[in-house]
């Protein structure tokens, strides 16, 4: 299974926060930014670099730089929530944005936006999303990615049901997902238990 779960002192104690229902929307928010830039860290570890030489005021070095452009695509509207973070530490990160919402009966993805830069053929691929339940969103969030050209894609998220990680690992394999956290199930209205609530209307303050 291709799940990296990402454990960290701060990542637990802010991910305590954002999980309680008595956090006010402003905590919340810088809850979630701060896990998302530990997040991040982890998440572009095995990055590709390759060497390029620079001149320090002292001599000729050797320096390093990305091999290929990073894109980021957070899926609207949650994923907003995690974008700063991540581009605080990759500052040269290009966004692309997918807009899903989940219907309420059905439990499907509804796409209703897709805006990708055109470099995302040859660019890592960096979906984020705070949550991974049923699956069905992130699992159409790559289709989409795949149908505009992207072959290197990792999802990122913050809590996840295994349902949803069977789901996803099932339809899309060569995905790796990342986690701040892999929660016991889902409920009858397929909400993560214990999970956060609705990632969105805590965001937002909805
Ligand atoms: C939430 C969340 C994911 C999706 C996860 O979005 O941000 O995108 O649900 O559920 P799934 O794995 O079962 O598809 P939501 O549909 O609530 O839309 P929002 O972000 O606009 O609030
Ligand atoms: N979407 C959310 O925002 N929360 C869940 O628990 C499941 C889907």
């Amino acid at each position: 299974m291709q799940i990296t779960t990402i454990d960290h002192p701060v990542i637990r104690v802010r991910l305590s926060q954002v999980r309680s229902a008595e956090t006010s929307v402003t905590d919340f928010r810088h809850a979630i930014n701060d896990i998302a830039k530990l997040m991040c860290y982890r998440v572009c570890e095995d990055l590709e670099l390759e060497e390029t030489p620079l001149k320090t005021p002292i001599q000729s070095a050797v320096g390093h730089r990305f091999a290929r452009p990073v894109v980021f695509v957070p899926i609207l509207r949650a994923g907003l929530g995690m974008l700063q973070g991540f581009t605080d530490i990759l500052t040269e990160a290009s966004v692309g944005t997918i807009g899903l919402y989940r219907d309420e009966e059905t439990k499907q993805p509804r796409s209703y936006h897709n805006n990708m830069p055109e470099h995302l053929a040859e660019s890592e691929v960096i979906l984020i999303d705070p949550m991974l339940a049923t699956g069905g969103s992130a699992i159409e969030a790559v289709n989409q990615l795949r149908e505009k050209g992207a072959a290197r894609i990792r999802f990122a998220c913050l809590i996840a049901a295994p349902e949803g990680v069977q789901a996803f690992n099932e339809a899309h394999p060569g995905v790796r997902v990342y986690t701040a956290a892999l929660d016991e199930c889902l409920n009858d209205k397929a909400y993560i238990v214990p999970g956060l609530g609705d990632a969105g209307d805590r965001y937002f303050g909805t």
